[in-house]
């Protein structure tokens, strides 16, 4: 079942967010987290390093899998998502380093290195959580509409509209990189847990698609609806559609 919470603020987003990875760190101090990029995750990362820091969570044993990374960007650009998951999420909440893992974008054997990305999640016992965002064409993790709902980790292409989505981060918009690596729609159902996060009217057309809309690969987070444990925590901006 899925489930939707309405919350006036993109702080009490990430509060209520917060609150369902909490509870599983909190039960499962060894446990695997799924962490995602993007800005609207990152209202969920400060509260839990508020959480940290105030000793009341422990995540030095949680293990982290991204969701995604780009193709041939070094990872000390400060765009990758390498370094962006350093910075916002194993840094601030103390987790260890030697235990986060972001599929790899350099691999000379991609396809190999993707199999070895989703043997590494089967090893630690599976996601536990896993943290979502999305975008306003409806993808999660960087798999595009049209993305195969059973999809495992793979290359993709990056839509034109997310490349200029992206361009900000980058000196140009010809330095974005064209090509990504991310978990699949099928990799994703795995998890036990699914919390996606989204805020403002920009993604309330998203929003609708993926909670009243059909299952289709048009919308990619529509496949939230095949899970039995999804929360969706969204403001009312976002919410604005439904
Ligand atoms: C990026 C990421 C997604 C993210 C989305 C929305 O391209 N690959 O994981 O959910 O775009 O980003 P934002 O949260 O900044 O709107």
């Amino acid at each position: 079942q899925m489930e939707i919470v309405i919350l006036p603020d993109s702080a009490e987003v990430g509060r209520v967010a917060a609150s369902v990875i909490a509870d599983v760190v909190a039960r499962k101090p060894d446990g695997a987290l799924g962490l995602a990029t993007g800005s609207s995750p990152l209202a969920i990362y400060d509260e839990l390093a508020r959480r940290a820091a105030a000793g009341e969570l422990d995540f030095s044993r949680m293990r982290g899998f991204a969701l995604d990374e780009y193709v041939g960007l070094d990872y000390a650009h400060p765009e990758s998502y390498h370094a962006v998951i350093d910075r916002t999420v194993t840094k601030p909440l103390g987790m260890d380093p030697e235990l986060v893992s972001v599929p790899d974008g350099l691999a000379q054997d991609v396809p190999a290195a993707c199999a070895a990305y989703e043997a590494a999640i089967d090893a630690a016992g599976g996601i536990d959580v896993q943290i979502l965002g999305i975008g306003a064409n409806g993808h999660i993790g960087f798999n595009e509409p049209t993305s195969s709902l059973a999809s495992r980790t793979r290359i993709k292409t990056l839509t034109p509209k997310t490349r200029a989505d992206n361009a900000r981060f980058f000196d140009s918009p010809e330095a974005v990189p064209t090509h990504c690596v991310t978990q699949g729609l099928g990799t994703i159902l795995r998890a036990r847990r699914l919390v996606l996060v989204a805020q403002g009217e920009a993604k309330a057309e998203a929003i609708a698609a993926a909670v009243e809309g059909p299952v289709s690969a048009s919308c990619p987070a529509s496949v939230l609806q095949l899970h039995e444990h999804a929360t969706v925590v969204i403001d009312e901006g976002a919410a604005s559609r439904l």
